[in-house]
């Protein structure tokens, strides 16, 4: 069996301890004499499993006791809708424009209410985060939403911004659990699961429990916050193989040392693969340094006819899924917690190696 170095920019590498322990689990889980995806969600062994991957979760990211923490189907554009139909209620709705990621977000809230975008990149081709002095902030907006990190244009907010009394809503499907955050600077954190979390199917929302009780319009019952929590994620059937692999995730991380840990080993490889590209002429990442994500690097060569080429020898070296988002081209690799440090240094090993070949 040969397993490659995979930078897919999601559904994502994912530890391969993880990926053993489910399949020496798979045909008989724990001892119940079948697996965990035919077993009842309702049964103990696998209630077992949901409260652990909740409590590590928390653990993990010290979520407060004041927030719910769901386990949810439908992706993170599942929430693009659920976000302006729990909070807004036909208020307006404050977007801060940064991407591909924050524009389709942008494009489902519009549907169910007046939308307000308080700042964009858009005029500099969405390569640096707007600054902080242009945003045109609503007071009485029903919430403030951004997207920590554009998962195409490889563009991440520095730090968490500030929205005063609106609560903050926040894409972290490509950057959860890549570092501490403080939970308690935001009203909602939701995250498709297939990148940082586990497979994909699951969504992971994590909401502050005084918004669950807002006043709203019709809500279908799969999106309806307050009635998930009520629930604990289970007022139907919830993706219980995803649920139980992203536990497995869970206790990986905390054996690696948290998310402290994860940061410092995050930082590390994103700094060495950005200060490579930077020190070559054939290589170029069109991102502003101070945007720049720690775990999607999209790079461009100097010369696009040898993209080709660049790919199938990468491939054949056992890098694989650098291709770029087909709507920006180039290359793109995506580091998340699983992809090692490793990987990033042949990598690196290379691109130096294709530069000297063809440059
Ligand atoms: C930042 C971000 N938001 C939203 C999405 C859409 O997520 P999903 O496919 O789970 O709906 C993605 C998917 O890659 C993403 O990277």
């Amino acid at each position: 069996m040969t397993r490659v170095m995979n930078f897919s920019a999601g559904p994502a590498a994912l530890p391969q301890a993880v990926l053993e322990r489910a399949r020496d689990e798979l045909l008989d889980f724990r001892g119940s004499g079948m697996s965990v995806m035919e077993m009842s969600h309702r049964g103990k062994p696998f209630m077992a499993v949901a409260e652990k991957a909740e409590h590590d979760l928390r653990k993990l990211m010290n979520i407060p006791d004041d927030y719910s923490v769901l386990f949810l189907q439908g992706g993170a554009t599942g929430q693009f809708a659920a976000i302006p139909m729990n909070l807004a209620n036909g208020q307006g709705m404050d977007y801060i424009d940064t991407g591909a990621w924050s524009g389709k977000a942008i494009k489902e809230a519009q549907k169910y209410g007046p939308v307000n975008i308080v700042a964009s990149s858009q005029a500099s081709g969405y390569d640096s985060i707007p600054d902080r002095a242009s945003w045109n902030l609503d007071p009485n907006a029903a919430y403030v939403h951004y997207t920590p990190n554009e998962t195409i244009g490889g563009v991440e907010f520095p730090d968490v911004p500030d929205a005063g009394d609106v609560p903050l809503v926040a894409d972290m499907s490509s950057t959860i659990l890549s570092r501490p955050i403080d939970v308690s600077k935001f009203g909602v954190i939701y995250a498709g699961a297939q990148k940082n979390i586990g497979p994909a199917g699951l969504t992971v929302v994590i909401v502050r429990n005084d918004l669950l009780k807002r006043e709203k319009g019709p809500v279908p019952a799969v999106l309806d916050w307050a009635l998930q929590a009520e629930n604990d994620s289970m007022y139907n059937t919830p993706p219980t193989f995803g649920w139980y692999l992203a536990g497995l995730v869970f206790e990986w991380l905390l054996e690696q040392g948290g998310l402290e840990a994860m940061a410092e080993i995050n930082q590390r490889k994103a700094t060495k693969l950005y200060q490579y590209i930077d020190n070559s002429a054939f290589y170029r990442n069109p991102v502003e340094p101070s945007a720049r994500s720690w775990m999607n690097v999209p790079f461009i060569l100097a010369d696009d006819g040898l993209d080709g080429t660049f790919l199938n020898e990468a491939d054949a070296a056992g890098l694989s899924s650098l291709k770029g988002h087909r709507s920006v081209g180039g290359m793109r690799a995506s580091i998340y917690n699983a992809v090692p440090e490793s990987a990033v240094d042949a990598l690196i090993e290379f691109m130096a190696d294709f530069e000297n070949r063809h440059a």
